[in-house]
């Protein structure tokens, strides 16, 4: 059976996790400093922080920036459910705005519009399917109105802005996160990074990543239990805030280390996969790519393509189930998040996102992952 996506993890991969285990720390060691310092180093960033999921990175990413809970957060509806859950759990309320047909990526008209009908706080653009979102002209509509950013990015490392930065590299938002789960660029079991230019959420983050612990000493609420005769007492550590366990293990660190060495192959490898899929696609009357604009820029993490299901009289269900018989699988990305019982009975609802509504009826995710074709 071919997945729409799974990992590549080398032999090389399991040798260097396997080291780790048997000979180093399992948490809380160098290994996750490594492995930071690799993602920073790769996208651009002054400073990344390892999570345990891209879900745990988005929310702490929300908290980090502080604003006053019910404030509105514009994100995506046309993504997986943690875009919009991660503002919930922050004491937020998510905005969804339509998205353009073409990309499956929020409208930057619909912003435009939206941002003066309504006070936004944060905006969290999800670089579909790890295609870029126009990060230059949502900056440029944020900035006139001091509205913060977070980029999902769990589709979109090793993909690069239109001005050629990578993506992650903070160029244009305040905050970046990437998810490690099995499908994505690369993978550490589950996990996410966080990325940031500024230092202030970089120490707020890792404070909020674990338990809200302080353990600068100079930073330390209570000097007088914390030192003895004017030295910092070495068991001395203070909770000043709430925070929360969204630690990596060092095991998880090792293998995303060791997998960083790859990116570049594996995202060659997915955009060569693309530029053939698109070739195949071209000028087929019943179905067609999306994205072809951002090819080079992506890190295609999916394949979305078009299918107009009326003009071949068939459901997208039968075309799934007849794929599945000759071993191919597909999925569909994504039910629209309004559309889930728990957002419907929040009261949202897809009636003001008719683009959304049809990418949605149309969209399917044909496999894609680097190993794709090879024998295993
Ligand atoms: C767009 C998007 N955002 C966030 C997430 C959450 O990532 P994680 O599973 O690492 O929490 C996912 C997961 O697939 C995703 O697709």
């Amino acid at each position: 059976m071919i997945p729409y996506s799974k990992q590549t993890v080398t032999f090389l991969d399991a040798i260097y996790v396997a080291m780790q285990v048997r000979f180093k720390s399992l948490t809380q060691g160098k290994e996750i400093q490594k492995f930071e310092e690799s993602v920073a180093k790769y996208v651009g960033a002054k400073f990344a922080v390892a999570v345990s999921s891209a879900t745990a990175g988005l929310h702490l990413s929300h908290l980090a920036l502080e604003v006053p809970v019910g404030s509105k957060v514009i994100t995506s509806p046309i993504s997986f459910v943690a875009s919009a859950n991660s503002i919930l759990y922050a004491g937020l309320v998510p905005v969804f705005i339509d998205v353009e047909l073409k990309t499956g990526n929020i409208s930057i008209e619909k912003l435009s519009e939206k941002l003066k009908e309504e006070v936004i706080s944060t905006v969290v653009p999800v670089h579909y399917a790890g295609a870029p979102c126009d990060m230059k002209a949502i900056s440029k509509i944020c900035k006139e109105r001091e509205i913060h950013i977070i980029e999902d990015a769990a589709h979109a490392l090793g993909g690069n802005y239109e001005s050629g930065e990578k993506i992650g590299s903070c160029k244009y938002s305040n905050i970046t996160v990437f998810s490690f789960h099995p499908v994505k660029s690369i993978t550490t079991g589950e996990g996410g990074m966080i990325t940031t230019n500024s230092e202030d959420l970089y120490y707020k983050l890792l404070k909020l990543r674990s338990h809200g612990i302080q353990r600068n000493g100079t930073q330390f609420q209570n000097p007088i239990l914390g030192n003895t005769n004017g030295k910092p007492n070495p068991w001395y550590y203070e909770m000043d805030s709430i925070g929360y366990h969204y630690r990596m293990t060092e095991i998880q660190a090792a293998l995303g280390y060791s997998q960083m060495k790859k990116i570049d192959k594996f995202i060659n490898k997915r955009k060569k996969l693309a530029a053939r899929y698109d070739r195949i696609t071209a000028g087929n009357k019943y179905f067609k790519s999306i994205q072809q604009n951002t090819r080079m820029l992506s890190a295609n993490h999916l394949y979305p393509i078009q299918i107009d299901f009326t003009k071949i009289n068939k459901s997208r269900n039968e075309i799934m189930l007849k794929l599945r018989q000759k071993g191919v699988m597909t999925q569909v990305h994504y039910l629209p998040i309004p559309l889930h019982p728990y957002y419907e009975k929040l009261g949202y609802s897809t009636y003001n996102l008719p683009n959304t509504m049809n990418f949605y009826f149309q969209i399917l995710s044909i496999p894609i992952y680097p190993n794709l074709g090879k024998l295993e």
